[in-house]
């Protein structure tokens, strides 16, 4: 991303100089899959892809904002936010705004610009990356103060209530407080995080499938309410437990029975996924990268049949990675129906790896890959421009 060439956009577009321009980060998930709206452990890296916004204030009360991605402009008055009809980046933008208006804090008109270079719909949380970074780049024209963790709550909260995702905090957390080569081990239940480092022997490719499925939204809706409904179900004889989170797969094995067989597999993969995060995030932090990757083939075998969120290209990319030189582990990552597998890969063999898998994937789908070699990078920050 060229930060000048940005700059200049601005200045072009608006007539004046930005007086800041922000980044917040990508992010990839190496393990723990569906897990954070359960008040489970997730282990993802920021990645080193961001969405950058360029901004100033205005002496309005309009928030005018362009984004280089979509070639669009939209426009609204700080006072009045509405959620557009249409499912639309500009509600990412309209959601943020609001929930700093929500918050009691201060709030002028501004102009923005946005650009960036995460993949958009490749499960890499391209909207995640946009709400922190335009909220943070609003916190410092107005001169509010977040923590990252409120900073990433109150975009979380954009996105369930003006996107309509009743998605979890993972994205948005790591979009504010990603750390430079690790991965975070984050407890969802408190917010809680321990960093990890990323042995410098590996490194994590990213397989996109170009596989976009449009039910999403409602697809993940159904997931999280079916694991609300399971929580339901198993108080009648568990009364204290208030999550999947509270759960053993020992407990649910045992409690079986009052779950209906279409609920039963979702809760399975999740307690076996906090389980699993919990194990994995030891072995790593242990330098074992064969029990890492080994648990990642079993995420992966579990959403594939358990929670059913996988799509044939995400399960094909998997198992030529198993077979492709230099491969630990690989498992779909992000909420699924398509977007990208991540794939934990011996540093010195990656081009072997890449060189492996591309070709197999194109002969058999038609669909060209463009593995990314990516690189644990921090969270939300300024970009440059004093
Ligand atoms: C999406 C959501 C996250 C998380 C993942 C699945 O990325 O935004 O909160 O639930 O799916 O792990």
């Amino acid at each position: 991303m060229n930060i000048h060439a940005l700059r200049d956009a601005f200045q072009e577009r608006y007539g004046v100089t930005p007086r800041l321009i922000v980044r917040a980060p990508g992010r990839v998930n190496l393990i723990g899959e569906h897990t954070d709206y359960n008040d489970g452990f997730v282990l993802p890296i920021a990645i080193d892809r961001a969405t950058f916004v360029a901004g100033r204030l205005r002496d309005d009360r309009t928030i005018r904002v362009y984004s280089a991605q979509f070639d669009l402009e939209d426009q609204f008055d700080v006072d009045t936010i509405e959620r557009l009809p249409d499912a639309s980046w500009a509600n990412y933008v309209r959601g943020v705004a609001r929930g700093i208006q929500a918050r009691d804090l201060p709030l002028a008109g501004a102009d923005l610009l946005i650009d960036g270079n995460v993949p958009l719909g490749s499960g890499l949380s391209s909207s995640a990356s946009l709400e922190v970074a335009v909220g943070y780049a609003l916190q410092l024209l107005n001169n509010f103060n977040l923590l990252g963790e409120e900073l990433a709550l109150l975009a979380q909260g954009a996105e369930n209530s003006f996107v309509g995702m009743q998605c979890g905090i993972m994205d948005q957390f790591m979009a504010a407080l990603g750390q430079f080569d690790h991965a975070l081990l984050l407890d969802c239940r408190d917010l809680s995080y321990r960093t990890i480092p990323i042995p410098p022997a590996v490194r994590i490719v990213i397989c996109d499938s170009g596989v976009r499925h449009s039910l999403v939204g409602s697809e993940y809706n159904d997931r999280r309410a079916a694991c609300t409904e399971a929580v339901r179900l198993l108080k009648a004889r568990l009364p204290k437990i208030t999550a999947l989170r509270d759960l053993s797969p020992a407990d649910l094995e045992r409690h079986a029975a009052v779950l209906p067989a279409d609920i039963l597999p979702r809760a399975q993969h999740v307690v076996t996924e906090i389980e699993r995060t919990q194990i994995a995030a030891q072995a790593l932090e242990q330098g074992d990268l064969a029990r890492f990757g080994s648990l990642m083939y079993d995420s992966h075998a579990s959403l594939r049949d358990n929670y059913e969120v996988s799509v044939p290209e995400l399960d094909l990319l998997v198992e030529l990675a198993r077979s492709a030189p230099g491969c630990y582990g690989a498992r779909m990552t992000g909420g699924g129906f398509g977007g990208s597998t991540v794939n934990l890969v011996a540093a010195d063999q990656v081009d072997a790896f890449v060189a492996a898998i591309g070709p197999a994937y194109q002969r058999q789908t038609g669909r060209q890959l463009d593995p990314l070699v990516c690189r644990a990078s921090d969270g939300v920050g300024r970009a440059s421009i004093k």
